[in-house]
């Protein structure tokens, strides 16, 4: 049996090409989870809800497993370019044990800001 506390958090690339899996803790900032593993997020405002860099597609059949996002993440998604139905700011997102699977796509449109 597997520690309850875990969660199993996939993340697919813009392409589809590479998927990532890593089990997560309960408590668990997404965007945080991601960014250990590499994932193209960059985070710029470091979840102050002002940047939207931190946008992930949640799979549709898992985005029923996370809470509603607030006013405040919807304005700023409506800003996110690649936004679908399903988009969240993975800044916003704590992981709870509920929420084992999760799977979660970079938008293709992921954001280079380092002028090069
Ligand atoms: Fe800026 Fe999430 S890190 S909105």
């Amino acid at each position: 049996m597997t520690e309850a506390s875990l969660i199993l958090v996939r993340f697919v690339s813009a392409d589809g090409e590479n998927v990532q899996e890593v089990q997560a803790h309960d408590g668990d900032n997404l965007l945080d989870v991601g960014q250990a593993l590499g994932q193209p997020l960059e985070g710029t405002c470091e979840g102050q809800m002002a940047c939207s860099t931190c946008h992930v597609i949640v799979e549709a059949e898992d985005f029923a497993k996370l809470p509603r996002a607030s006013e405040a993440e919807e304005d700023m998604l409506d800003l996110a370019a690649a936004a679908t139905r399903t988009s969240r700011l993975s800044c916003q997102i704590t992981l709870k044990a509920g929420m084992d699977s999760l799977t979660v796509r970079i938008p293709s449109d992921s954001h280079n800001m380092q002028g090069i």
